[in-house]
């Protein structure tokens, strides 16, 4: 089997009802929790992504026992103090950034030495965003010198609470240290400026003895020590990062219709949709309601012709930070020049994004300006492609690889693209949704 695809015709038009896969934030946040808590936890719907896996495989490397009945996932928690740590172990996060930041914070407390790894592309991210303060509760780190993979943590029964101030927007950090929190005895007190709050909410639909002030720029979290997590059964909804894909392909498609059924609305997941609509694409929420403190909904979107450029708000990057990518093909085909600032972090994920994003774009034929921290994408309504693309060496990024596709399916043109097999990381079911769409 070729692990490239090759893309040489637009997609015609389409009205369909779909499903796209569990949310991977929640997904493996579930599996973290269950894995602490008193008793059994089941899950509907669990991403069964590679990173998911990871994390699976992670928690019954600590002896764990998880078992798969139909489509439903069942992890056997043994309470907050259940892992069995053994002299050495290794423990491997693959491409997933959340997943190995994450359980860096519930190892804290482990008496034994524990060595982290990852993938090529995990590898070369930066872990002393969650090490340095992760240090400052008592934990002894082996750092490489640029502080990436593999590192090696020694967690200690002393642990102190801390201060922490997260300046990024990282929901991976505030998370790892809330977990850290919920080992240590006394008060950790988290200001955080805004990003996906998950973890606060399953804190709270688990009634943990953390509290949460939310001020307009910033979070405040107290969390104290945990005794107890009782077991959690969850129907995961589905991922507005994977939807984001289908509502860029069915908003610059024509006379088409998509409705994406049960996607996880949380407001500090939804930036897409709120600069998506400020650029006149159509797009509406049905059928909304809350579940175990998350917002579920419909999502109805609509081929959309006039499209606007946006000088998008710095405030939305972080609710939107997975989904830039697909933003920008709309960017090139709206009227008037889009800019982007702020988005460094774009250059900290699985690949290079924000970098690989203006070359992607150019191939295209589309003129765009980068910084270090910004984009400005000149956009063409008529935008149409004649010419080959071949997108590889992109550090195997599901989300570039996605992208690639959804933009030759709006665009045109002859598109190779290589690395099939990275949307396993993510969204396995991508291509077979896709092939769907025209039937
Ligand atoms: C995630 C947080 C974000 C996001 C990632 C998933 C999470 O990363 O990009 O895909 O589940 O907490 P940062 O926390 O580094 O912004």
């Amino acid at each position: 089997m070729p692990n490239h695809i090759l893309i040489e015709n637009k997609i015609g038009k389409f009205n369909k009802k779909i499903f796209v896969s569990g949310d991977k934030s929640i997904s493996i946040r579930w599996v973290l929790f269950a894995s602490l808590a008193s008793g059994i936890s089941k899950a509907k719907n669990l991403l069964m992504s590679e990173d998911v896996l990871a994390a699976i495989d992670i928690i019954k490397k600590f002896g764990i026992k998880v078992i798969k009945k139909k489509n439903i996932f069942i992890i056997h928690g043994k309470g907050l103090n259940g892992y069995n740590y053994k002299n050495n172990s290794v423990i491997n996060a693959k491409n997933s950034a959340t997943l190995g930041r994450l359980i860096l914070g519930l190892l804290i407390n482990s008496p034994k030495k524990i060595k982290l790894i990852g993938d090529q592309s995990l590898s070369k991210r930066d872990f002393k965003r969650v090490a340095f303060p992760l240090t400052k509760f008592g934990a002894k780190f082996q750092l490489k010198k640029n502080f990436s993979l593999p590192l090696t943590i020694c967690g200690t029964k002393n642990l102190k609470p801390i201060k922490y101030y997260e300046k990024r927007g990282s929901a991976q950090c505030k998370s790892s240290i809330i977990f850290a929190g919920m080992r240590t005895k006394g008060k950790t007190i988290i200001k955080a400026k805004k990003s996906r709050n998950h973890t606060e909410l399953l804190c709270k639909f688990l009634k943990l003895p953390v509290k949460i002030t939310n001020k307009k720029k910033y979070d405040l979290i107290e969390v104290n020590k945990v005794n107890k997590i009782n077991p959690l059964n969850y129907q995961i909804p589905s991922d507005i990062s994977s939807a984001a894909f289908f509502i860029v392909l069915t908003a610059l498609s024509e006379n088409s219709k998509i409705v994406i059924k049960k996607v996880n609305i949380n407001p500090s997941r939804i930036g897409v949709i709120t600069i998506l609509k400020k650029m006149g694409v159509k797009i509406f929420f049905r059928n909304k309601n809350i579940y175990r403190g998350e917002e579920i909904a419909d999502i109805c979107v609509l081929s959309s012709k006039k499209l606007n450029s946006i000088k998008c708000p710095i405030h939305l990057n972080s609710s939107a930070i997975d989904e830039f990518l697909v933003i920008f093909l709309v960017a090139a085909k709206a009227k008037g020049i889009s800019y982007f600032r702020d988005i460094a972090e774009l250059n900290t994920k699985e690949s290079p994004r924000l970098k690989l994003a203006s070359k992607i774009l150019k191939m295209m034929g589309v003129k765009n300006i980068l910084t270090k921290d910004s984009i400005k994408i000149f956009g063409n309504p008529k935008l149409i492609i004649d010419r080959k693309i071949v997108i590889k060496n992109f550090y195997k990024d599901h989300r570039i690889f996605m992208t690639s596709v959804i933009a030759a399916l709006i665009f045109g043109g002859k598109w190779i693209i290589h690395n099939k097999e990275s949307i396993n990381t993510s969204f396995p079911s991508f291509l077979k949704i896709i092939k769907n769409l025209n039937t």
